[in-house]
């Protein structure tokens, strides 16, 4: 069995994307039929980037949950939908079939409802990854609401930030959250961040970890006792609002080369087909399969491949709470074999991590069910890639090596599973309605075959970003103003003589620390917040398991006399203001750092130095201060 848009050949490739670039709108049209709307599209495309905007099946009404559950009703209602590991072994796990899942969305939509939720309201989520995270997504697309999903990683600052931002006046949060060994206090962060938030307005509370929580009256409420009031009121359905294709349908921050993370805006319809495309054809999805992402739901990851991708296909998504090493690092695997995964999706830094506890964990472990492996957030190395399909596809599955971002709504460059063939490291071709370009220095697009430089693309695809939310002009010059006419990644990229793409890593100053993207100049701006810290560069160097590590340059007052103890603090400031994610692994303090005349850091330089170069520095001769460096260099690792 499979579906009526998935593609089963490589010849059918080969046609579905020519078709999909020179005719995107016939191409699109006939995708699109395979999706319930209660009224279909006026015009499949209309686009230019200038403004930018970009309006797909425009005049269509939908709602993206009924795709994802009321559809599925009639031939899956006992189909599980999702299938949820705890963090802890010992405590049961749960599946929620399509018809409970169904249920259960319902039901919390009418909570939100009755917490005064309307249609447009943003509502920032923020909880562990149990099912009510999946459940309070769906639920707020069900009525219309805008999720802003914050991962439980982020600091009361950062969540602030997010919420002013939107101007979230709903929040649904968990008393804390279990991630290995510890408990995470999620409810507290919220408090701390309320305090700078007077305009929210609710927090629904759902119980975890049941650690003490301060309740505010008038503010907050348990989730359990406003699904009781739901109950006796009697009504278990809640009717899908009916949604504009391009309503907005959430809301996801990410990092950027500037100070403030940009609040990433995608829409029902175009970002629905999207997510659903892509899951099947990436990863060569046939229904009954369990398909194993094991991103957070906070990232976009956890977007389109746990929720809105399998749940549209109808398939069966596994959602896990804990982390890979814990209670050992034969987590993975002992769940791989539980549920019978026949695809794991997962990131080349949780690779390298279990690759460094060698293969003792593997020992018992049978992975047999498994038929397609996948990567995504960052170029996977060799070692890693090697390793992988050798100890868990056992040479038998293929890998898929996805290249995508938080803008693009769903995958945009890779092999497709037992269609296109997998290269090591390389992402390789783009999907159907992908047009790549490779820009050269001069701006000019290089037409030859093989290719080295920016990777932007041409046309639009239905998950392209719509806007920055509340700052359309920051969308337009963040991504389409570096080349006219084209939607720039920010990735480089090569492309060989047949047309695989290599993706390089980022050309801005945004670092991807295990797979997340945290930009140089957050963690500047943290860093210097810090009392009696002048200054501060931050770049990033190659790590071996996070793929990039961070490294920040500080310029401290005079005074510091225990430089171990203000290093802690300062890791403990960046903590505060962003999360535990953006700390620096190396701080090393200076007391200059290398500028021009004109007053720009070189970074260049300090890459090299970070990356342990101590040579070949390239021309220093327009310093402002040559010796600097020279100091920095004798200083490493003191
Ligand atoms: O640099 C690319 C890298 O991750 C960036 C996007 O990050 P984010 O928006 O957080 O989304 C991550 C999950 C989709 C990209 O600009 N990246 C992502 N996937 C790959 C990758 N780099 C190389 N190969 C990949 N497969």
């Amino acid at each position: 069995m499979s579906y009526p848009h998935q593609i089963s050949s490589r010849a059918q490739y080969d046609i579905a994307y020519k078709t999909s670039i020179e005719h995107p709108e016939a191409f699109w049209d006939t995708v699109a039929k395979n999706f319930t709307w209660r009224k279909k599209w006026d015009k499949v495309l209309d686009w230019n980037f200038t403004e930018p905007k970009v309006t797909w099946f425009g005049g269509a009404k939908l709602n993206i949950t009924e795709n994802c559950l009321d559809r599925h009703l009639i031939a899956n209602a006992n189909t599980p939908a999702l299938i949820w590991e705890s963090n802890d072994t010992e405590e049961h796990h749960r599946i929620l079939t399509y018809k409970e899942l169904h249920f259960k969305v319902c039901q919390f939509s009418n909570v939100l409802k009755n917490n005064g939720v309307k249609k447009g309201d943003r509502v920032c989520i923020y909880m562990g990854m149990v099912p009510e995270l999946a459940i309070a997504v769906l639920a707020c697309a069900r009525i219309g609401a805008v999720h802003s999903v914050i991962f439980g990683g982020f600091s009361a600052q950062s969540i602030a930030d997010r919420l002013q931002d939107a101007h979230a006046e709903f929040i649904i949060t968990c008393d804390g959250a279990f991630r290995g060994a510890k408990a995470i206090a999620l409810k507290e962060v919220i408090d701390d961040a309320l305090i700078a938030c007077p305009f929210v307005k609710r927090t629904i509370v759902l119980t975890r970890t049941r650690q003490p929580v301060s309740m505010i009256k008038g503010r907050d409420v348990w989730w359990e006792d406003e699904v009781k009031k739901v109950e006796t009121q009697g009504n278990p359905d809640c009717k899908a609002e009916e949604m504009d294709a391009e309503d907005p349908l959430f809301i996801l921050y990410t990092s950027g080369s500037t100070g403030k993370p940009k609040g990433v805006v995608h829409t029902c319809a175009g970002y629905m087909v999207w997510a659903n495309y892509t899951f099947i054809n990436t990863f060569n999805y046939r229904p009954g399969e369990v398909f194993f992402c094991t991103a957070d739901i906070g990232w976009i990851t956890g977007h389109s491949y746990i929720v809105y991708g399998p749940l549209s296909a109808g398939g069966t998504s596994l959602m896990f709470e804990g982390i890979p090493t814990f209670p050992n690092a034969g987590r993975f695997w002992d769940i791989i074999d539980k549920y019978q995964v026949n695809i794991l999706y997962t990131a080349p830094t949780a690779i390298r991590s279990l690759m460094s506890f060698g293969l003792g964990p593997l020992q018992g472990k049978s992975l047999e069910s498994l038929r397609v492996l996948g990567t995504v957030g960052e170029p996977i190395n060799e070692e890693a890639w090697h390793w992988y399909n050798e100890n868990i596809g056992k040479k038998k599955c293929p890998i898929v090596d996805t290249w995508w971002q938080t803008e693009t709504g769903g995958v945009m460059i890779s092999n497709m599973a037992d269609i296109t063939p997998g290269i090591p490291s390389v992402a390789s071709l783009p999907m159907p309605g992908i047009l790549p370009v490779i820009m050269d220095e001069k701006g000019e697009e290089i037409t030859t075959p093989e290719a080295s430089g920016n990777l932007c693309i041409k046309q639009p695809w239905p998950g392209i970003i719509r806007t920055t939310y509340g700052d359309h002009e920051r969308c337009r010059t963040t991504y389409f103003t570096a080349y006219p006419n084209l939607y720039f990644t920010g990735d480089g990229a090569t492309r060989d003589a047949i047309g695989n793409y290599r993706i390089t890593g980022r050309v801005d100053d945004v670092l991807n620390v295990s797979g997340h993207r945290i930009g140089t100049a957050e963690v500047e701006n943290a860093i210097n917040m810090h009392a009696g810290v002048i200054e501060s560069a931050v770049v990033g160097f190659p790590h071996d398991i996070k793929g990039q590590g961070i490294y920040a340059y500080v310029i401290y007052a005079e005074g510091a006399h225990d430089h171990n103890l203000v290093r802690q603090d300062i890791l403990q400031t960046v903590s505060r203001l962003i999360g535990a994610i953006a700390k620096p692994d190396t701080i090393q303090f200076v007391s200059g750092l290398p500028k021009t005349r004109s007053g720009k850091i070189m970074r260049r330089i300090l890459r090299k130095i970070a990356e342990g170069e101590t040579q070949n520095l390239g021309d220093t001769t327009t310093l402002l201060d040559p010796g600097v460096v020279e100091e920095i260099l004798q200083g490493k690792g003191k």
